[in-house]
């Protein structure tokens, strides 16, 4: 027997009845119109962490603008390269309008994605002995992969953890690592220490989870510059650089509006763009070169960071997104995607099997409260073993669902929710590892990778009540299988 529970109000009822929900009504007309493609075939997008969906408008502006002028390379003075140059510097100004950046404090580096921002910071900066980097558990790859770049200079590379059930990060944690290796010294310090980079998430892409703004003021305090990975959070939750000031601010603007793919960008302050030291030049970013006086001048703006010909044809749409966007609303979007992930979890919660167990396994905050519409979870059986995550992937899939399965390329967040320790790590001869699957083999882990539903800006309570239904139709009282043929997995 379900109990009630199981068999929730549907959410058109329960949210059409809320006031803030409806005051987001907008969205749903749009999603009529402009979204229209979203619900071809029955199909139901809820991978908006992975990317977000264009406008038809969005993706009509770049053909009208693509044919209705020429546009050349911008490394020129000719008339179609001049063209081309001021729809890039008009996309830079655009995003520090939509960031309430001042232009003076802060230049804007085109770069093809987030990781591409990551790596601009992680080979230009002074790590040194004295100079650490301190980051949280919870970050994407692309962020720890700075982490390479900091032990190769021989900095000392700390981590701070998560704690709870909430899979937050405690604030005297940050500041412990912070301080650590300092003698008890304050910021400024005298002689051979140098500044840290922390960096950190203002938003997780794994449990949705939010960790202050506060933070990169704190660690500034602390004489730290500050990496703020903005790529989860930016696309429903408003950035004010005019409120917290972190020297580099990473994204990628296809998880804004979908479209462009292939652009992103470091925002970053220009006091702390003129303290990175680049470990080679390309084309674009040079004021001088010679060959056979084995000499080179870098630009000193933003240029010198863009290596190569910009994707001149694209980033123009970066303007136009960023006027979508805010014709929209971005706290418009974060009210709605804010309801509907209280919605959600509330009802995963609510999913009893017949025996009363629970059917969800929840990683991160169980409320909509300081967390993001990034919803990260496993199913159980009614024995309270896990459903393999590649089973959820396949069967979703087969119903029609974009939902993300894996660790999402967040390893920390993902020892984290799995309860890996590092005992666990220490025992485990890491070095004779070669793949995901070996990897927690050795941890017996009993799962390798959890499943993970994202709302955005063109979200609606219909795709909310759809997933449900579908965890409920296929997941409650359901036994264990046998066995079950799962492919491999191949990363993390
Ligand atoms: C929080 C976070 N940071 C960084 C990235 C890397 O973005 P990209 O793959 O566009 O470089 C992602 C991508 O999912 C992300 O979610």
């Amino acid at each position: 027997m379900r109990s009630d529970a199981a068999h929730p109000a549907p959410v058109t009822a329960s949210l059409a009845a809320d006031p803030a929900y409806a005051a987001t009504r907008r969205i749903d007309a749009l999603r009529a119109t402009e979204y229209q493609h979203l619900d071809r075939d029955g199909h139901v997008y809820l991978d908006y962490a992975g990317a977000g969906v264009p406008a038809r408008a969005q993706v009509v502006a770049h053909q009208e603008r693509l044919l209705a002028g020429l546009y050349g390379n911008p490394h020129s003075e000719n008339p179609t390269s001049a063209a081309a140059g001021a729809q890039v510097e008009a996309a830079r100004r655009a995003v520090l309008r939509f960031f309430r950046a001042d232009p003076a404090e802060y230049a804007v580096v085109f770069t093809p994605n987030a990781t591409g921002a990551c790596r601009l910071v992680g080979e230009a900066y002074g790590f040194a002995r004295a100079s650490p980097l301190v980051l949280t558990w919870d970050n994407h790859n692309s962020v720890n992969g700075v982490r390479e770049y900091a032990r190769a200079a021989g900095a000392p590379v700390r981590y701070v953890p998560l704690t709870g059930p909430d899979l937050r990060v405690a604030e005297a944690d940050v500041v412990a690592a912070l301080t650590a290796g300092r003698g008890g010294r304050r910021w400024p310090w005298r002689g051979a220490a140098g500044r840290g980079l922390f960096a950190y998430p203002a938003q997780s892409n794994f449990t949705g989870v939010q960790h202050p703004l506060g933070w990169v003021e704190l660690a500034q305090r602390h004489g730290y510059d500050v990496l703020l990975d903005a790529a989860a959070f930016a696309p429903t939750n408003r950035l004010d650089l005019g409120v917290v000031h972190p020297e580099f601010v990473c994204l990628s603007w296809y998880k804004l509006f979908g479209y462009p793919t292939g652009v992103g960008a470091l925002v970053a302050r220009r006091d702390a763009l003129a303290r990175l030291r680049r470990p080679w030049f390309a084309g674009g970013t040079i004021r001088a070169v010679s060959v056979q006086g084995d000499w080179h001048r870098p630009l000193d703006d933003e240029s010198g960071f863009e290596d190569g010909t910009l994707n001149f044809l694209g980033i123009p749409d970066v303007a136009f997104g960023l006027d979508w966007l805010d014709g929209i609303g971005v706290d418009l979007v974060h009210t709605r995607v804010g309801l509907l992930t209280g919605w959600l979890l509330e009802r995963l919660a609510a999913l009893r099997h017949g025996n009363g167990r629970p059917l969800v396994q929840l990683y991160g905050p169980a409320t909509a409260d300081g967390r993001g519409g990034t919803v990260a979870f496993n199913f159980r059986h009614p024995d309270g073993s896990l459903v393999d995550e590649r089973l959820v992937a396949r069967e979703s899939s087969a119903a029609g669902f974009s939902v993300r399965t894996g660790c999402f390329c967040n390893p920390g967040a993902g020892e984290g929710a799995f309860g890996i320790g590092r005992g666990s790590l220490r025992r485990t001869l890491l070095a004779r590892v070669e793949t995901i699957d070996q990897y927690l083999a050795a941890l017996r882990l009993p799962t390798g990778g959890a499943v993970r539903v994202s709302f955005g800006l063109a979200s609606n309570a219909r795709d909310a009540e759809r997933f449900v239904a579908f965890a409920e139709s296929t997941y409650l009282d359901r036994e264990r299988p046998a066995d079950a043929a799962l492919a491999p997995r191949t990363r993390c």
